[in-house]
């Protein structure tokens, strides 16, 4: 594997929603409402495709020029805000330049669209090895051609290509042009992708850590398990994955991580905010959670838990490596006690939970020094 090809909407950008929030306002300008269910099967076709398409679910005709000088304009304006490229997009291109990877894209839309995209990124345009677009070729995804084009044009195997994809048409493309596809569940729901033909699925471009070796990010994407025996992770025992990331790397990722998740807190009735990351020991990947109140009190879901769940939703049954929590107290506050309990199914003992307040001070404990005695049914 020396390449690596990335489509663009979905999957460095989050575009979708900005694309079809300017498409409905250009309907709207024709006096027609479109409704959230007509983009969904439009994720993955060219621009000037879904607003044809878009115009035939609603029988009326468009003079394409206009609809596409509205959307230009519009979508310039829509994603000049930070969260619009994805996190890790940058990173990950970088990690890949760094190890002698060649970078391409190969995006169905517009050129233009592209280039406002890309410029999101704050990459100078040679770090691409190359650009391909819908522009390039005849037919469109979920024919082979763009993905074709592409190894062509940098003259390697489509074989020796690893390509991150976000819709049904682009992994079809990539998979008919006969490379090795990663499929993020950015768009479409991981069981959707999971019958795609995608040779790997992840949640997005940030659950992939620092690798040094495209051995090892393949390692991760297997989600490898090594030699070593199961090691008890609370009630359960967990094949641990052969982390090749230095350690403090990682932490500063979660607590970053935390912090942006802890932002999107639901806290409306005690104003504060709990923001939560886990380490999971098998596969390497963090997942995070923030706290989500509710009129009911006792319906409120804290921020540990959340983060629990969302892993365990990921992957299945997770061992907790390193549980970082971020909270605006001095000093920073504790999992509460359900949430130890919670936590103590899938924690080894000597995991590290590291609190962490706003200014970036950390307070470590051992798992088992803030709950000694876990009640546990274990079944080995
Ligand atoms: N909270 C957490 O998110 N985690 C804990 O371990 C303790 C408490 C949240 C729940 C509630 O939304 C707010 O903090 C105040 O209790």
């Amino acid at each position: 594997m020396n390449t690596v090809i990335f489509d663009v909407d979905g999957v460095l950008v989050d575009s979708e929603a900005i694309a079809a929030q300017v498409e409905k306002d250009y309907f709207k300008t024709l006096e027609v409402e479109v409704a959230q269910e007509e983009f969904p099967p439009l994720v993955g076709s060219s621009q000037v495709g879904s607003l044809l398409t878009l115009a035939k679910n609603h029988k009326i005709e468009i003079n394409t020029d206009e609809a596409l000088s509205y959307f230009f304009t519009n979508y310039e304006k829509l994603i000049k805000q930070d969260s619009f490229a994805f996190d890790r997009a940058k990173s990950l291109i970088l990690d890949f330049k760094k190890i002698g990877v060649k970078v391409a894209v190969a995006s169905s839309a517009l050129k233009a669209k592209v280039m406002l995209n890309l410029s999101a990124l704050n990459l100078p345009l040679s770090t691409f090895d190359l650009i391909v677009t819908g522009e390039d070729i005849c037919r469109n995804k979920p024919n082979p051609d763009i993905y074709q084009l592409a190894a062509i044009k940098l003259g390697v195997e489509p074989s020796s290509c690893l390509v991150f994809e976000d819709s049904l048409l682009g992994i079809a493309s990539a998979k008919k042009a006969g490379m090795t596809v990663v499929g993020l569940t950015t768009s479409e729901n991981a069981e959707v992708i999971a019958t795609s033909g995608a040779n790997y699925i992840i949640s997005e471009l940030s659950a992939i850590p620092y690798f040094e070796t495209m051995e090892q990010l393949k390692l991760f994407l297997q989600g490898e398990e090594s030699k070593v025996p199961p090691v008890k992770y609370g009630a359960n025992y967990i094949k641990v994955g052969k982390s090749p990331f230095p350690k403090e790397f990682t932490i500063k990722r979660m607590i970053e991580m935390a912090r942006k998740t802890r932002e999107n807190a639901y806290a409306p009735f005690s104003g504060f905010k709990v923001g939560a990351a886990l380490l999971s020991a098998k596969t390497g990947r963090i997942y995070t959670g923030c706290n989500v109140e509710n009129s009911s009190y006792g319906a409120t879901i804290c921020a540990e838990r959340n983060a629990v769940l969302n892993a365990i939703a990921n992957e299945g049954v997770i061992g907790i490596e390193t549980l970082v929590v971020v909270t605006s107290s001095n000093p920073p506050s504790p999992p509460c006690a359900q949430c130890l309990q919670v936590l103590a199914e899938f924690t080894k003992s000597e995991a590290e939970v590291i609190l962490v307040d706003l200014e970036g001070n950390r307070t470590t404990y051992s798992f088992n020094s803030l709950l000694p005695l876990p009640f546990l049914f274990s079944k080995v």
